[in-house]
């Protein structure tokens, strides 16, 4: 008998075990794959492995910009994915240490929701019942896959992979389609056309990046074709060959070859087969639904991460844990989905957090938007020869707080970081005029946007 069973060990899973081991739970966590879930083994880390790895050697191709020569810069791909290995290594083993230093118990296998006795929710794992007055959902999420013609097909056969194939691929596919122009989508082509593919991406809407800034989505791609990269937008994928993918756009019939299709059209929450119907745990289009205590519509049974499908983000994961935690400790702690910011880890990084200028009158705000070339940052300019990122805060005027911001350069996911602290505190522009920034920083350029309002 357990004070808390977890189902699940990615970020929401094993953050909210060691919270709770922390806070003297006796807590189980029942992992079916990998400790460390998605995010470590097969997401955010492997492909932040490989960009780097990609930035790097662009950097070598260009070092003549910054007066390095480099004769013959390479790419070695397999020892990309190598590296990438040894990462993903060394950040599960530190998983494992950290759950086991709080005393929580593991247990690999598929856990597997019975029902409820007098004690609390008993779980079937490896052909064991255990059970736990409380129970945590964080099953994650898995890539969806929708009715295509030879969709399914191609996939058993390896010719379309999902994320998870694509951070594995041992070759570099000399042509290689992408369906979906969202983070992952646009993240692997960044990747696969630095280590030498030819990328198309094909995308549904008449934009890639999702509800990021349009200006700045607009630049990323300019950025992008000139790497080579092409882009079909507006186009409906019809079909999968053994060898390409078919599509229509305006009315148009098009045939895109490709030695690989990676498909990026965004992820399901995973609450099939789990037994949630034994609790009779609400879900809506698929994803278990909470309130901001991350509770379900049962008592004692609580979901975080990609499971109850708000913000498929690792970052919101981890919050959502502690919230469930803290809750479940009987402290008062509230989910905030306002401020979580969001990053495309391409070259250069698109962040933002909180309000664009679209969404924020959409909603009727009233708004100023100061927007700032990066080339105001004499770190930018010193590092970015020939850069042209620009930075966008969105202040709202009747408060006079910040309510979003936006930023494409190098050093994005770092600047917006700040950004989403003055959301959180609310701090106003009067306030931010008198902190003091690191110089010199890119993100000191947030006090240059101030001083303009
Ligand atoms: P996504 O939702 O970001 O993008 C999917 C894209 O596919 C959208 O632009 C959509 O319009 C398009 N699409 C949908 N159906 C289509 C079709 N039939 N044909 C062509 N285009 C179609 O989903 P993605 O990229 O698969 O990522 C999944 C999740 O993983 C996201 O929730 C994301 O937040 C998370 N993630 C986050 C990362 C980050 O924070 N850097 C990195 C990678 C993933």
């Amino acid at each position: 008998m357990y004070d808390l069973i977890v189902l699940g060990g990615g970020p929401a899973g094993y953050l909210a075990a060691e919270r709770a081991g922390h806070e003297g739970l006796s807590v189980l966590c029942i992992e079916k794959e990998h400790l460390g879930g998605v995010c470590l083994n097969e997401g955010c880390i492997p492909t932040k492995t490989l960009l780097y790895s990609a930035k790097t050697y662009e950097n070598a191709l260009h070092g003549d910009k910054y007066g390095v020569t480099v004769e013959k810069a390479a790419l070695d791909h397999g020892k990309v994915i190598d590296r990438k290995e040894k990462v993903i290594k060394t950040l599960v083993a530190g998983v494992k240490a950290t759950l086991k230093a709080n005393k929580v118990e593991v247990k690999e296998g598929s856990g597997f929701i019975k029902g409820r006795n007098a004690e609390g929710f008993v779980i079937e794992v490896n052909g064991e019942e255990v059970t736990g007055a409380r129970l945590l959902i964080a099953t994650g999420s898995s890539p969806a896959v929708p009715p295509i013609t030879g969709l399914r097909e191609q996939l058993e056969k390896g010719f379309v992979m999902t994320s998870r194939e694509a951070l594995e691929l041992r070759e570099i596919p000399k042509q290689l389609a992408v369906i979906g122009g969202g983070v992952i989508g646009l993240e692997m082509a960044s990747y696969y056309a630095s280590a030498g593919s030819e990328v198309t991406i094909i995308e549904m809407l008449d934009h890639i990046a999702g509800n990021n800034d349009a200006e700045m989505v607009k630049m990323l791609q300019k950025g992008f074709e000139k790497r080579g990269m092409k882009f079909y937008l507006g186009t409906k994928v019809t079909e999968i060959t053994k060898k390409s993918v078919l599509c229509e756009k305006d009315g148009e019939k098009l045939e895109i070859t490709a030695d690989k299709v990676l498909l990026s059209i965004g992820r399901r929450a995973n609450t099939a087969n789990i037994g949630l119907e034994n609790i009779n745990v609400l879900t809506e289009r698929g994803a278990i639904v909470t309130d901001e205590r991350m509770r379900t519509n049962v008592a004692e049974v609580y979901a975080a991460g990609d499971v109850n499908g708000k913000s498929m983000l690792a970052h919101t994961a981890y919050r959502e844990a502690e919230v469930a935690i803290n809750n479940i400790c009987g402290k008062k702690d509230i989910m905030r989905y306002n401020a979580i910011p969001g990053v495309l880890y391409t070259n250069p990084e698109l962040a933002s957090v909180g309000e664009t200028e679209d969404t924020a009158k959409a909603k009727g705000m009233d708004v100023k938007v100061i927007k700032i070339p990066m080339r105001f940052s004499g770190r930018y300019l010193a590092e970015n020869e020939g850069g042209d990122g620009i930075a966008k805060l969105v202040v709202n005027n009747k408060t006079k707080t910040v309510v979003g911001a936006q930023a494409l350069s190098n050093y994005s996911s770092e600047f917006i970081v700040t950004c989403g602290t003055f959301i959180e505190t609310e701090l106003t522009i009067d306030d931010i005029k008198q902190i003091v920034f690191p110089h010199p920083t890119v993100s000191e350029i947030i006090r240059e946007m101030v001083f303009q309002y």
